[in-house]
């Protein structure tokens, strides 16, 4: 596993964005796993930036994200995508037919299933992008007595939907299900990359980047199973956690 610990978080979107734009210069028909939440945020900025200026051209890729939340419509303005399509896909020259979001609103073990079939359509991605939560975990897999390798529906956890609120109206609107590609699937990806910011996700990155256990209770820890994984830090958390 390979951590960089950058001054400043939008540091590390913008190198994380040099990955990607790598990938694709490589191989245009690149598959692009996808993630939410406010930690992409600067790096799907860049890479809108990168493609505005010529330097990614994102017509011949296409992707697929972790998540959905269940019940919340294509075109709610919390649901995962339209996150996607305001903060990236509107942005870029992708094909957004080439684009899939799990379905918030069919049933949940059916949109599971739709997703598990999506994950590996073509090949898996060839570039998985991750966040973590504060409890460690990713996707939405959270820490539990044992996770799941399939896609599959999920709840969230109290603590979860505690740190989302932030984005509803109140905590009551939040979903408390989700339909998330399971362990299997993230760690089918060729290359992972990782990105945390702050010091409130100080234990999960312990978890991950110090020692060698696996443990369900912090699912991000599964990661050290993979062979390239690259975990992008602020020196904020990097400090927290004593890396350097
Ligand atoms: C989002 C996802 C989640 C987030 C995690 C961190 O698609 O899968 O696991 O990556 O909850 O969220 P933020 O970035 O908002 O701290």
């Amino acid at each position: 596993m390979k951590i960089i610990v950058s001054q400043t978080h939008e540091d590390s979107c913008k190198k994380a964005a040099v990955m990607f734009r790598e990938l694709l210069r490589e191989k245009p028909t690149a598959k692009l796993g996808l993630a939410t939440g406010g930690t992409p945020l600067p790096l799907y900025a860049e890479l809108a930036r990168m493609n505005k200026a010529g330097e990614v051209d994102f017509s011949r890729a296409c992707s697929v994200n972790l998540d959905e939340y269940c019940g919340l419509a294509p075109t709610h303005d919390q649901s995962y995508r339209y996150f996607m399509d305001t903060n990236l896909f509107n942005h870029i020259n992708i094909d957004k037919s080439h684009t899939f979001v799990a379905s918030g609103t069919k049933p949940p073990e059916e949109a599971a299933a739709e997703l598990e079939e999506k994950v590996y359509e073509g090949g898996a991605p060839d570039l998985q992008l991750l966040g973590i939560g504060a409890n460690g975990h990713i996707a939405f897999n959270e820490p539990a007595t044992a996770l799941v390798a399939e896609s599959h529906p999920a709840p969230l956890t109290e603590s979860t939907i505690d740190a989302n609120a932030r984005f509803f109206a109140t905590r009551a609107d939040v979903p408390s299900l989700s339909v998330t590609m399971g362990m299997k699937g993230i760690l089918s990806a060729a290359k992972i990359i990782m990105l945390a910011e702050g010091k409130g996700k100080k234990e999960a990155i312990e978890g991950l980047v110090k020692g060698g256990s696996i443990t369900t209770q912090n699912p991000s820890t599964f990661l050290k199973l993979h062979r390239d994984v690259t975990v992008f830090i602020d020196k904020e958390l990097a400090d927290a956690v004593g890396v350097k």
